[in-house]
């Protein structure tokens, strides 16, 4: 059991939820290792045939905590967010994704690793990293330009332009967009149809159609200039006016 994290499995489908409402779903360092875990156990059951990623609440993800940013470069450099990034990215059965509310940062850039994603009308995603003085992560500044065009991901990467779920079904980013009270049972429904179809076939489509060593390229390619900017006193102001309350909300 992880402090902010529910891992359930039932009839194939393992759901991890982010349930750390109070919080807004930020993830933990903790969290980002029971990520991590349950994906690896998921990996390893064969009676596990697809997961889905939830939020408690509201809202799906407010991003990374950032009083993890807050204590530096090492402390995330030490971190879990390496072995939730591997474990996500090398993921070999199908993610579904049921996005509500808000998603912010990695509660976006976690999305271009999912291979289904359902999310709200009214939803909110955002991925403010320029304006804490931070770049893309998680392999997102090649995968967004990629999924959605330059001009657009540059615009939500360095003006911090938000798309609402609707746009973000229109982009590609989600399968389509419904009522909040409809996403989560049609992730559901789509794990669930999923993990009724021949696994090996499934496995084999999803490693043709995601390169490892493209998406390793794309996470090595960020990782390091994230650190890099981690150091800052742009981000370490950034970080401060967050901690007092003070920042963009
Ligand atoms: N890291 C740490 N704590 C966070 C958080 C984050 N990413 N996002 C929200 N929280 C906390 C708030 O500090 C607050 O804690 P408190 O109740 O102890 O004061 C609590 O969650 C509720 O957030 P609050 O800001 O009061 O709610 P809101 O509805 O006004 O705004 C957000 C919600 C998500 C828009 C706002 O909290 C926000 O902008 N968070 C930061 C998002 C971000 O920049 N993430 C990093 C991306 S790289």
């Amino acid at each position: 059991m992880t402090e902010g994290l529910r891992v359930e499995t039932d009839a194939g489908v393992t759901t991890i939820t982010l349930a750390r409402p109070e919080k807004k779903n930020a993830i933990t360092d903790a969290m980002y290792g029971g990520i991590a875990d349950a994906l690896g156990a998921a990996a390893a059951d064969d009676a596990v045939r697809a997961v889905v990623i939830a939020g408690d609440g509201a809202d799906f993800c407010a991003g990374n905590d950032i009083s993890m940013f807050a204590d530096g470069r090492d402390a995330v450099s030490s971190s879990n967010v390496g072995p939730f990034l591997n474990a996500l990215t090398g993921f070999p059965k199908p993610i579904v994704a049921a996005v509500t509310g808000r998603a912010i940062g990695v509660g976006v850039t976690m999305l271009l690793h999912c291979d289904l994603v359902y999310v709200a009308h009214d939803a909110t995603l955002v991925t403010p990293f320029i304006d804490l003085g931070l770049v893309p992560e998680a392999g997102s500044g090649r995968l967004l330009p990629e999924r959605i065009g330059h001009v657009r991901a540059f615009a939500l990467f360095a003006l911090g332009e938000r798309l609402s779920g609707d746009e973000a079904a229109t982009l590609g980013i989600a399968n389509r967009a419904l009522a909040a009270d409809a996403v989560l049972p049609a992730a559901m429904a789509a794990a669930r149809a999923l993990a009724e179809k021949p696994a090996s076939a499934i496995a084999a489509t999803k490693r043709l159609m995601r390169d490892a060593d493209t998406l390793r390229a794309a996470l090595s390619a960020d990782r390091e200039a994230f650190l890099r900017q981690l150091e800052t006193p742009e981000a370490a102001a950034a970080f401060a006016a967050f901690a007092a309350r003070k920042g963009p909300r």
